[in-house]
């Protein structure tokens, strides 16, 4: 478990003093996968970077597995952070030694001998698939495969926290996907927690269990993944949703509509197509289905339907009434 508590990180130069991390408190199980989102400078980096003290907090403490990492230096610390794995966008590897001497190379700083490093390092690369790449340099791969390679660096000294700092967002759509089903798998197998910080919400949906939105230094919405995506409560998780959930209605379908346009969002095993066709048989309105979306977030299922209902105006409102009951929510986009 990861406890961080009051912590905030300022970065003194000499013009002036600038808050990466302003009182944040937060608490990550063991086990899970916890994702972290903001704009650039929201200060995600500073956060990620305070759990394993590369950045030394100004304030609060860092405590994991009952350990609080902010109370030690030196030998002490290092060692704890043989427990802790990061990877970097730009994947940090060293251009001047091949994947299997980059990999190595974390072990040996765990000083064992050079049979059990073989041997950890060939099954590291297997288990991120690059068995056959031990011995071309960083410039020969890929970028995918030198996160690959990060990743197996990351895990090499069998850490309980793996911390990804933007780990897909130097990559191609395709790569991003292969790369977070990996995460997803060594999370899985291993039990590792995981730590991830991005600026897209396709990311969060695809792994995360839990999610926290940052915003100035602070976390401004916190919950599981699911929740967050089905009912945002600030301005700017809704912005982030969007990116996920987002729909476009040709404009002239809303000016000439006559009718009212509605967005309503069916939660799980809600079932769209029952609460229409009640509502049909009920009110005498007609709907007009002008859109529809169903999002697997955590493998539940989230609907979004934009509907045009048309009729008199008390029947409308009566449907609405009836949708609202029905439904997890209900939006009026357009009044004729
Ligand atoms: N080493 C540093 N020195 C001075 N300011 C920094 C340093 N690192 C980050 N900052 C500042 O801290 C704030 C948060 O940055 P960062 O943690 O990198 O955000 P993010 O990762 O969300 O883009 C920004 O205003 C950034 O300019
Ligand atoms: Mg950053």
């Amino acid at each position: 478990m990861i406890e961080i508590r009051s912590l905030r990180k300022e970065y003194i130069t000499k013009k002036s003093r600038v808050v990466g991390v302003d009182d944040v408190s937060l608490t990550i199980q063991k086990g899970e996968i916890f994702g972290i989102v903001g704009y650039s400078g929201a200060g995600k980096s500073s956060l990620i970077r305070s759990i394993n003290l590369l950045e030394r907090p100004t304030k609060g403490q860092v405590i994991i597995d009952g350990v609080d990492l902010t109370k030690l230096s030196g030998k002490a610390l290092r060692k704890q952070r043989l427990k802790i794995g990061m990877i970097f966008q730009h994947f940090s590897l060293i251009s001047s030694k091949t994947v299997f001497d980059n990999v190595a190379f974390a072990l040996k700083a765990a000083h064992q001998s050079p049979e059990a490093i073989r041997k950890r390092v060939l099954e590291l690369l297997e288990m991120v698939g690059l068995s056959d790449k031990k011995d071309v340099y960083p410039a020969q791969l890929s970028g995918g495969q030198k996160q690959r390679v990060g990743i197996a660096r990351a895990l090499a000294n069998n850490p309980t926290v793996l911390l990804c700092d933007e780990a897909t967002s130097a990559l191609d759509p395709t790569t991003t996907k292969a790369i977070l089903q990996l995460l997803k798998k060594i999370n899985k197998e291993f039990g590792i927690t995981i730590v991830l910080i991005t600026h897209e919400m396709e990311v969060v949906k695809e792994l995360c269990h839990r999610v926290a939105v940052m915003q100035d230094g602070r976390i401004i919405e916190e919950g599981d993944v699911y929740g967050v995506f089905a009912q945002p409560k600030q301005a700017l998780t809704k912005q982030f949703i969007e990116s996920v959930l987002d729909f476009e209605l040709p404009s002239h379908l809303i000016r000439e509509s006559k009718g009212s346009i509605i967005k309503i969002q069916f939660e799980g095993q809600l079932a769209s197509e029952a609460v229409l066709s009640d509502l049909l048989q009920e009110h005498p309105v007609k709907a007009n289905i002008l859109h529809g979306k169903i999002e697997y977030i955590q493998n539940i299922p989230l609907g979004i339907l934009i509907v045009e209902l048309t009729g008199n105006t008390n029947d409308i409102q009566a449907a609405l009434d009836y949708i609202n009951k029905r439904t997890s929510y209900v939006e009026v986009i357009h009044h004729a």
